[in-house]
């Protein structure tokens, strides 16, 4: 039976969140967590979702799929609507009727946790998907595929996810432009996930808060965090990776200011750098999910373990010049 395997990568903020709010240049990069997704040909008239990892399988009559306006499907849980959107996409854009397919969701990216995993997702579904139908794996259809399903899940997502899913590498992003560029270094990255969720939602309001009563003072802070942004993509460019931890470690500081760290990520942050870390931050929102470490190849072990020892998960990984990849093609 015909089948297709796809992967995509999740992402780290490294400079800029909260500021890239108020127009002030961000850079995220891909990391080497990957989702996989699985789409085999099935007997039947059904198409099946399947997510092993949050117990989840859905069955979906294949007719619902091809209806030219696309229907609501009722019942289906949230982590699955996305997925359901990619696939109602991927369908309509190559406008053919699929045979019946299973899509089996694999991924190595914690969710919830700031790091892409549900772009990456969506991602790697219609790429699989793509292949899985005979077609070429076009990056910025698939791109835009990912991109409303994104819009699901988040609302309405600067589109930052999905592209480094897409594409990999790093990315220069200040509203409304994102250039990809070319980072002199593999990064070798560690990453602590607090495991506390949180919405990203709630987090920028707070930082609104104290920028409507503070605008002065507050609106400098951000501009601060542009410069930062600005003087890290030139050393990532130069590969000064060295100078990069030192920004990483004054990001850090104003975000703690600016009050989105908590106890958990600063015991991360203090542990990464004690145990000989290059710099580290919180990265994303804040508030919990996770915080991330520059760290030197020779000393990664050092830190993670000092880092697990606080009790935390802990990833080790590094830039993924790859964005998404067919790992299985049936074509
Ligand atoms: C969240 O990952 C990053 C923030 O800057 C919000 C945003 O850019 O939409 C906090």
């Amino acid at each position: 039976m015909r089948h297709s395997v796809a992967s995509a990568p999740g992402k780290v903020i490294l400079f800029g969140e909260h500021s890239v709010v108020y127009g002030e240049p961000a850079i995220a990069v891909a990391i080497n967590l990957r989702a996989y997704v699985r789409v085999d040909e099935l007997d039947g008239n059904y198409t099946v979702i399947e997510a092993p990892h949050y117990s989840i399988s859905k069955r979906i009559p294949l007719g619902l799929l091809l209806k030219p306006t696309l229907p609501d499907f009722p019942g289906m849980e949230s982590v699955l609507e996305p997925i359901y959107v990619c696939i109602k996409e991927t369908i309509k854009r190559f406008d053919e009727l699929p045979k019946p397919f299973k899509v089996r969701i694999d991924s190595k990216i914690p969710p919830g946790a700031g790091l892409g995993s549900s772009a990456a997702v969506n991602v790697a579904t219609a790429a699989a998907l793509s292949d899985f139908m005979g077609c070429d794996v076009d990056l910025k259809e698939i791109n835009s595929i990912a991109y409303e399903a994104e819009r699901i899940v988040h609302g309405s997502p600067s589109g930052i996810d999905n592209t480094i899913a897409t594409f990999g590498g790093a990315i220069y992003y200040k509203k409304p432009e994102m250039k990809k560029f070319e980072v002199r270094s593999e990064l070798p990255l560690i990453v602590g996930d607090t495991g506390i969720e949180r919405r990203t939602r709630d987090l920028v309001e707070k930082v609104r808060r104290l920028y409507d009563r503070n605008k002065e003072i507050v609106s400098r802070i951000f501009s601060i965090m542009g410069e930062i942004s600005k003087r890290a993509y030139d050393y990532m460019m130069e590969g000064e990776v060295d100078a990069l931890g030192t920004l990483m470690n004054l990001n850090h500081g104003l975000l703690v200011s600016l009050g989105v760290s908590n106890i958990h990520l600063d015991k991360l942050v203090h542990t990464a750098l004690e145990s000989g870390a290059l710099g580290a931050k919180l990265t994303g929102a804040g508030g919990g999910g996770c915080m991330v470490a520059l760290v030197k190849n020779e000393r990664m072990e050092e830190v993670a373990s000092s880092m697990r020892k606080l009790g935390y998960s802990v990833y080790s990984t590094k830039l993924s010049k790859e964005g998404v990849r067919i790992e299985e093609s049936c074509g």
